[in-house]
């Protein structure tokens, strides 16, 4: 059967940095994110008497490690299900791969409800969240609209370490993150590799361990109450401090350009100004900027008239991964 699903990405407010098993695909910490209207990857999988799997994205043929990952993460499927087959997967994205935009996060998301469906496996929010979490640890809170919560979870076999919605999408329609693109380029160290280099060779690891959680908290009460203050401050710093370990491994992960710092500068320079605005940034250097619609304007122009930005891409809080009719082939 064939099956085509669109999962949107999402930008962590606090952030995933760590695995405490790498295989199972289990944080060492929580995380809570915005799932993004603007940005998502549609991808259609099909299971059938082919000669090979296939994974083809944007019209292009892939092969090599993204291709095994892919056919790695339906190996579970297959496992699940019962099947043999071979498969073939077509997937694009509406926005460029590997920037710190969250491609890993929409993609994997989009492949497992695909996946799901195309092998026949009815499977809830919870089940699709934990299988999307395996092939890409953000991905499990791109299963989820709105505001959403990774859940750390104790237990060995992951089954409770999945996401779950803080707040639905329409809850808070006015908050706007603008992701402020300086480079298209792929980055430098994965994300993968960048965990697993601070977790082994960071001095302030245990620092950022120990701060998350009130992060954590504080930011589902600022979505509770809509309280942009609270949520960006927190989620600034959040992302300060978890640059800061990435920054302080052996070697040292240097995500941030020029650019990334000049767009820091200018937004703490703006909220002294009065316009309240805030920053975050993941794994690469592109910087995403959380305001409100009323701001959204102002902070956009202002963004685009600094020097090193290429482009903006202003989203809403996005739906939920779901399964759609128009199949990619
Ligand atoms: O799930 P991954 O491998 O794409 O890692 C995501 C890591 C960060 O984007 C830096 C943080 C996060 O929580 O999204």
């Amino acid at each position: 059967m064939k099956a085509t699903a669109i999962a949107n990405s999402n930008i962590a407010l606090t952030k995933y940095w760590g695995k405490r098993d790498k295989k199972m695909m289990l944080p060492l910490n929580g995380s809570t994110s915005m799932t993004l209207d603007g940005f998502f990857t549609k991808t259609t999988v099909e299971f059938g008497d082919f000669e090979k799997d296939v994974f083809i994205v944007s019209g292009e043929e892939v092969e090599g490690r993204p291709a095994e990952k892919v056919y790695k993460h339906l190996n579970l499927i297959r496992e699940k299900a019962g099947i043999k087959q071979k498969v073939k997967v077509a997937s694009e994205n509406n926005f460029p791969t590997a920037a710190g935009l969250a491609s890993s996060a929409s993609g994997f998301a989009a492949l497992s409800v695909a996946g799901a469906k195309a092998a026949g496996l009815e499977l809830n929010e919870q089940e699709l969240s934990i299988l999307s979490r395996r092939g890409s640890g953000s991905a499990s809170r791109s299963v989820l609209g709105g505001f959403v919560e990774w859940k750390k979870g104790e237990k060995e076999d992951g089954s409770d370490s999945y996401g779950e919605q803080i707040a639905a999408p329409g809850y808070w329609p006015e908050f706007r993150m603008v992701a402020t693109i300086v480079t298209e380029a792929q980055k430098r160290v994965s994300s993968t590799s960048g965990m697993a280099q601070t977790v082994e060779t960071c001095p302030l690891y245990p620092g950022w361990l120990s701060s998350v959680e009130a992060d954590i908290e504080a930011v589902k009460k600022g979505i509770k109450e809509k309280d942009l203050t609270l949520v960006g401050s927190t989620a600034e710093h959040n992302a300060l401090k978890m640059h800061a370990t990435m920054i302080a491994t052996n070697p040292p992960i240097i995500y941030w350009i020029p650019a990334s710092v000049e767009i820091i500068h200018a937004v703490m320079t703006w909220r002294e100004e009065g316009l309240e605005c805030y920053f975050t940034m993941d794994a690469g250097p592109n910087v995403k900027v959380m305001c409100l619609e009323k701001d959204q304007e102002e902070v956009v122009k202002k963004l685009e008239d600094l020097g090193g930005v290429v482009r903006t891409e202003v989203s809403k809080p996005g739906p939920a991964a779901r399964l759609v009719k128009e199949h990619l082939f």
